[in-house]
């Protein structure tokens, strides 16, 4: 997909290439890197790559490790610089970014070890300015950076450039920004393990390489990409200094680029098409833009908003404002299950059959009642008959504090009954919790005890919403519990079990998330492997009839013009969602809010977001509800 300059992209100050998928993207910086890399060695002179860690550009290491193995790409003569490591981390720490490399990359290519330069993380401090300055020298003897990987954060560092970082800047110790920490939590299994700085190229360093791929995708690097693209140079956003490069691309997917102007408000920069979805995205942008109801929408609002076109074709406000009004009310409905012998020409659930087989998808326990508890409830009690799958254990985000705290309860009650119980389990797990220290990698038994701990807390939230527990479904899927995050590859084992669960429950709807989210994370991946079971099941029966909705995941909503199904909660049914978030007491950990990026424990932001919603759409003229779940159609 070439980037051709238009109207609308006038406003982007990078070459901004967007893709179907962060597969497709992967393909052409394949490309690229593997032409560079064939040109030079056919020349016999070395090519120096700048790495990256991070999420982003795993896919991108697998396709070169693949292109290594099944078609003779050979690294022999390639030296490579990353851009960052955490100080205060050895090379063989789990969580270092030498051993990252190693893992996903360096270990399954024909690199040479010396070839592979990391910023050293535990030179003392009084050498670290030596160490950094010599690791500029090393890039300047290798004659120089040919291609350099980025990713991005959501602080818009690139490396650990983080907020205040200048143009000029070399390799050098830095402090990480609060955002980035929190961003690392879960790897680091808890905030205040992860390292407070770490040593990075500066910007300078990377302005001087000769050329420059940024990587990204998923929503949540959305916000981040359409200010660094579209906005001014500032420190404030270290990658705006991108804009200075002559060679440099950002190589992302739709979700990332949605907030670009060109996708997210193409008519502010040049005329569209005016289809139904764009015109409710417009119509429903402008409401919120102007504060106004939509039946108060008048034609000047129009004219001075870049729709001018849009009044021409439809004749007026009035015509317009009423249609979405309507589109817009028909999105709620008190019947997620549809409602029976109603008419449902305009619901968005069919009436018939009833009552439906519903199967609520949760990648994590919590995600189910987090994103949809008051739906789920709903459901229930219109007597639909409801299953919840969790996808994946959960496991690996279970405090240690949790299990040791387990096994003291066993073992404390097996010496209560003088013997009678088998403390082996209990002993076993207690030596190799002490064995494995913070951030020793967890043993099969402890894994296994933190995944029963979350399936507890699963059971004690699916009770208060109603559902008993023998229609709780625990799925374990392989990819998660052979796996940790950010290394995750799911299987045709993953796609077994979840045809398996979709043949036995036979659904009428399926509720599910991923859509949309960073490729490698547990909500994106379950629903590949739901995608991936759905096509499998193509053939069968219960395939005909089965409406497929997508709630957004935590943390995030729909905009307004995306839901198609807005289910409101009363006051009461909101607070029992809220006990039903709180029974899950291992994940009462902090979560960035979307909105403020600041701290707030689950059931604070479920507030937020649910009553969010349910003020958008009082404020664009419907019924005032105390909160909304809502929903997006996926299309067939
Ligand atoms: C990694 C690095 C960082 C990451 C950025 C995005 O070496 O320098 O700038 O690229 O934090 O991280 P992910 O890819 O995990 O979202």
């Amino acid at each position: 997909m070439t980037h051709i300059a238009s109207e609308l992209t006038q406003l982007e100050r990078i070459p901004t290439q967007i893709y179907n998928s962060a597969d497709d993207a992967c393909q052409t910086v394949a490309d690229a890197i593997t032409d560079l890399i064939n040109e030079r060695n056919a020349a016999n002179k070395p090519t120096v790559l700048g790495l990256a860690t991070g999420s982003t550009p795993v896919r991108l290491y697998r396709e070169l490790i693949r292109r290594h193995k099944e078609e003779g790409l050979s690294f022999a003569n390639v030296i490579t610089f990353n851009l960052d490591e955490y100080y205060g981390l050895a090379g063989d720490h789990p969580e270092s970014y030498r051993k990252f490399m190693q893992d996903q990359l360096f270990d399954h290519v024909d690199l040479k070890p010396e070839n592979t330069y990391v910023p050293d993380g535990m030179v003392d401090s009084d050498a670290v300015f030596q160490s950094c300055k010599a690791y500029e020298d090393a890039i300047a003897a290798a004659g120089g950076i040919d291609i350099q990987l980025l990713g991005i954060g959501r602080t818009g560092h690139i490396g650990f450039n983080e907020p205040g970082s200048g143009p000029e800047t070399l390799t050098r110790l830095v402090t990480l920004d609060s955002l980035t920490r929190r961003d690392a939590a879960r790897d680091f299994l808890g905030e205040a393990n992860v390292p407070r700085h770490a040593i990075t190229m500066g910007v300078g360093t990377i302005l001087a390489v000769h050329k420059i791929f940024l990587l990204g995708w998923g929503e949540g690097k959305a916000s981040i990409m359409a200010k660094t693209v579209e906005g001014k140079q500032t420190d404030t956003i270290p990658a705006t200094f991108l804009q200075q490069h002559p060679d440099c691309t950002f190589c992302i997917d739709q979700s990332a680029a949605s907030h670009l102007t060109r996708e997210r408000h193409p008519w502010l920069v040049g005329r569209i098409k005016w289809t139904e979805a764009t015109t409710r995205k417009a119509v429903l942008w402008l409401a919120q833009k102007t504060g106004k109801a939509l039946l108060k929408l008048v034609d000047e609002d129009y004219t001075e908003n870049g729709m001018s076109d849009l009044l021409i074709e439809q004749g007026s406000a009035y015509q317009i404002n009423i249609n979405l009004f309507n589109v817009t009310q028909h999105t709620i409905t008190g019947w997620p299950g549809g409602k029976p012998n109603a008419d449902d020409s305009n619901r968005p659930e069919r009436a018939t059959p009833f009552p439906k087989r519903s199967l609520i998808l949760s990648p994590e326990p919590l995600d189910d009642v987090y994103c949809l508890g008051g739906t789920i409830n709903r459901l229930k009690q219109h007597g639909n008959d409801v299953t919840i799958a969790y996808q994946t254990s959960g496991n690996l985000a279970v405090p240690d504090s949790e299990v040791q705290a387990s096994i003291e309860l066993m073992i404390e009650l097996g010496q209560d009954r003088a013997g009678k119980a088998d403390l082996t389990y209990a002993k076993t797990v207690k030596t190799q919790l002490k064995e494995k220290g913070t951030f020793g990698a967890d043993t099969a038994e402890i894994r296994h005890l933190k995944g029963l701990i979350r399936r507890s807390e699963a059971r004690s939230s699916a009770r208060t919403l109603g559902i008993e527990t023998a229609k709780l479904e625990f799925l374990d899927l392989p990819f998660y519990e052979d796996g940790r995050y950010r290394r995750f590859v799911a299987t045709e084992a993953d796609v077994t079990k979840m045809c398996e669960l979709l043949e036995s429950v036979k659904p009428h709807q399926i509720f599910a998330t991923g859509y949309g989210h960073d490729p490698l994370s547990v909500p994106a991946l379950s629903f590949e492997v739901l995608r991936a079971a759905l096509q499998k099941c193509t053939g069968s029966e219960w395939m005909k009839d089965c409406n497929i909705w997508l709630y957004k995941g935590p943390a995030d909503e729909w905009e307004a013009n995306e839901i198609d199904m807005a289910v409101p909660l009363s006051p009461d049914e909101f607070e029992n969602k809220i006990q039903g978030i709180y029974q899950h007491q291992t994940q009462r950990s902090q979560t960035p809010s979307r909105a403020t990026n600041k701290s707030s424990n689950t059931w604070d932001l479920a507030r937020e977001i649910n009553r969010g919603t349910a003020e958008i759409y009082d404020s664009l003229g419907l019924a005032e509800y105390e909160a909304i779940e809502c929903f997006k159609r996926l299309s067939k």
